[in-house]
């Protein structure tokens, strides 16, 4: 079934209202604080809402988030069934450092169609082209490059790969760098980086390496709707990870998960800026009013854009 339309205006709103709230602590050097900003006010706008919501993914579990934890019930308890899943504030950094991207992410489908993903480690690979066996998790990195070279007909030199600039991406960017591929390092915020390849505009072709699981799940969320491709794989380091996972029901833990595996169904996507970044403007506070943009996507209806709202302070 599809969502109704008019939930788009809803949980769009929901993710307004987060950013700007977490605006406020912007430069301010307290992840915690612009964390909390906008876990309450999510949590808030969320339990205005006519449905009957789930947390999938969300602050972590009850022991360690008390509010939006994995399993938490929010709405108003009447209305449809959803699976959320939300990352209040998607760039600790960005925030509390006042540096572009920071972002309040949320996603919706319906109950049972949103993958519950651990808070762990996940392998993610994310291009436009979504035709089987082009690009693959599986694949060497020189491999998946020249596919995509093939089948965009592009030299590498001419590709541009966005990855997290983190030590352990060290040997994926040596061997990019080989090929001549451009890259596009990003210092945190992979929901955005996995969401450049969904656009010309935005000039990358292939987002790949390791970041959040449940970053990985937003932005898979946001993929479909662009019908891009998404795979990904967690990664568990110690034993207490995979004592979770299959108290979440991961069973192989090796598992490669396709998109259509983490997300079915019909979905909302929204990502508002709260700092200003690749895909959306940050959050301006007027005299009585304040802007967002917000990207938004649902899949059924086809919309797939970045709305720029006014709303009343
Ligand atoms: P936070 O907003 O929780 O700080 O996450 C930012 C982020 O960059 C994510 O986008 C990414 O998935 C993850 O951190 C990467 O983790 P790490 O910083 O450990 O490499």
């Amino acid at each position: 079934m599809a969502i109704d339309k008019k939930f788009i205006d809803q949980f769009l709103n929901v993710t307004s209202k987060a950013a700007l709230a977490s605006s406020y602590l912007v430069g301010k050097k307290d992840k915690i604080a612009a964390d909390k900003a906008a876990v309450d006010s999510m949590r808030n706008e969320l339990n205005k809402i006519n449905i009957q919501g789930k947390i999938v993914i969300g602050e972590g579990e009850l022991d360690e988030a008390p509010m939006l934890y994995i399993g938490e019930k929010l709405g108003s308890n009447n209305g449809p069934e959803f699976d959320i899943a939300v990352d209040p504030l998607e760039g600790t950094n960005f925030a509390a450092n006042n540096l572009p991207g920071s972002l309040s992410v949320i996603a919706i489908a319906e109950k049972d169609n949103l993958f519950k993903a651990p808070e762990t480690y996940m392998e993610k690979i994310s291009t436009k082209v979504n035709e089987k066996n082009v690009i693959d998790l599986d694949f060497t990195v020189k491999q998946n490059i020249s596919n995509l070279s093939d089948y965009l007909n592009k030299n590498p030199e001419n590709l541009t790969a966005c990855i997290l600039d983190r030590p352990r991406h060290k040997e994926i960017i040596e061997e990019l760098k080989k090929l001549k591929v451009n890259l596009k390092l990003i210092t945190d915020g992979d929901v955005s980086g996995a969401l450049l390849v969904t656009e010309e505009k935005y000039n990358v072709d292939i987002f790949l390496g390791i970041g959040g699981g449940p970053e990985g799940v937003l932005a898979a969320a946001a993929l479909d709707a662009f019908n891009c491709n998404f795979q990904g794989r967690f990664l568990f380091k110690t034993d207490e990870d995979k004592v979770r996972a299959k108290k979440m029901g991961i069973n192989d833990l090796n598992k490669k998960y396709e998109l259509n595996e983490i997300v079915k169904g019909d979905s909302i996507f929204c990502a508002t800026g709260i700092t200003s970044g690749d895909l959306v403007a940050g959050i301006k506070i007027l005299q009585n009013d304040f802007v967002s943009e917000t990207l938004v996507t649902h899949k059924s209806s086809g919309l797939k854009k970045v709305i720029k709202l006014k709303q009343n302070l």
